[in-house]
């Protein structure tokens, strides 16, 4: 039998497989005595309802891989979210974690590579499994918010967003698919346009000259054109990547749209937007905990932000148990 030192082996939770599927990584288990891990069952075996009767009558409550195939296992948990999400006895927050896995590997490959279509029919397929878990799992937001990451990489910021903007939809009473859709679609994709800034201006340390802000201030713009290349057609994402910096009072950017101008989920967006930036990690400043978070909304964006949307908002943070 195979053995392998006990090493970063991850313990995979056995609910996460599906029955009759074909598992295409090794599978290992603890050997009781020695603390090494044995060798299961090999990559492309499939995992059968026995198999899964005798690891419980034994007993044994999750198998192991190896970290160098943890992507693999992402991709598993990726092709086959829809049956996790709809398994009823697997409990919220285990579900919210992996949902969190498979939405940092998806929105990571999409940034990385911005103009691949397949990235984008990945984001779809997730997003309409997201939006089918968070309407169906109503208690949900506190167990995601447990996965929200503070540094201020473009792909965990954009899941934030997302999170934070379908939860506040559905507080609003939003209840169409096609529009929850739309908008965790529209805020994955938001600042994908900040992928053609120079790095160094993305990441400087210190304040942004007026040319450097400039630039900056164009990735709304660059978001819609490379949705454009990507051939993206709902007009809700192009709404949210074009208008996501616009202000009530036409202080905004790239337009100065004012008021009602601005799309109303796109001022969704915009609240969880500006509350995830606060909240994270910047390179020239900690990030603010929440509830100063929510003074400088409440007092520096008044009359930028719509106020009963941001009460809506504090009320999601309040609801927490
Ligand atoms: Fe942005
Ligand atoms: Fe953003």
């Amino acid at each position: 039998m195979t053995q392998q030192q006990n090493g970063d082996f991850s313990p995979i939770n056995l609910k996460s497989f599906i029955i009759d599927t074909k598992i295409n990584f090794d599978l290992y288990m603890l050997h009781p005595s020695q603390n090494r891990h044995v060798l299961f069952s090999s990559k492309n075996t499939q995992f059968s309802d026995a198999t899964r009767k005798i690891l419980l009558d034994n007993k044994v409550p999750s198998l192991y891989i190896s970290p160098c195939d943890y992507d693999l296992y992402l991709q598993y948990i990726e092709k086959y979210l829809n049956r996790i999400i709809s398994n009823t006895t697997i409990a919220t927050p285990q579900k919210s974690e992996w949902i969190f896995e498979c939405a940092k590997k998806i929105t990571h490959d999409t940034l990385d590579n911005p103009d691949v279509r397949k990235n984008i029919r990945r984001s779809t397929t997730f997003v309409k499994n997201l939006v089918g878990f968070i309407t169906k799992e109503r208690s949900y937001f506190p167990h995601v918010q447990k996965l929200f990451e503070t540094d201020y990489s473009l792909s965990c910021h954009s899941i934030n967003v997302c999170m934070y903007a379908l939860a506040l939809c559905v507080a609003m009473g939003e209840s169409s698919l096609k529009i929850l859709e739309g908008v965790g679609m529209g805020c994955l994709l938001h600042d994908i346009g900040m992928t053609v800034i120079p790095h160094d201006i993305l990441h400087k340390d210190g304040a942004l000259d007026e040319l450097e802000r400039e630039t900056i201030q164009k990735h709304p713009e660059f978001s819609t054109q490379l949705l454009n290349n990507l051939s993206v057609k709902n007009e809700l994402i192009y709404d949210i990547a074009k208008s996501h910096h616009e202000k009530l009072d036409g202080s905004g950017y790239p337009i100065g749209l004012k008021g009602d101008d601005i799309p109303s989920h796109t001022r969704i967006v915009a609240i969880a937007d500006i509350f995830d930036a606060l909240t994270s990690q910047r390179p020239h400043r900690d990030a603010f905990p929440t509830y100063q978070a929510f003074k400088i909304l409440i007092n520096d964006f008044e009359g930028k932000v719509d106020g009963d949307i941001l009460k809506k908002f504090v009320t999601l943070f309040q609801n927490k148990k």
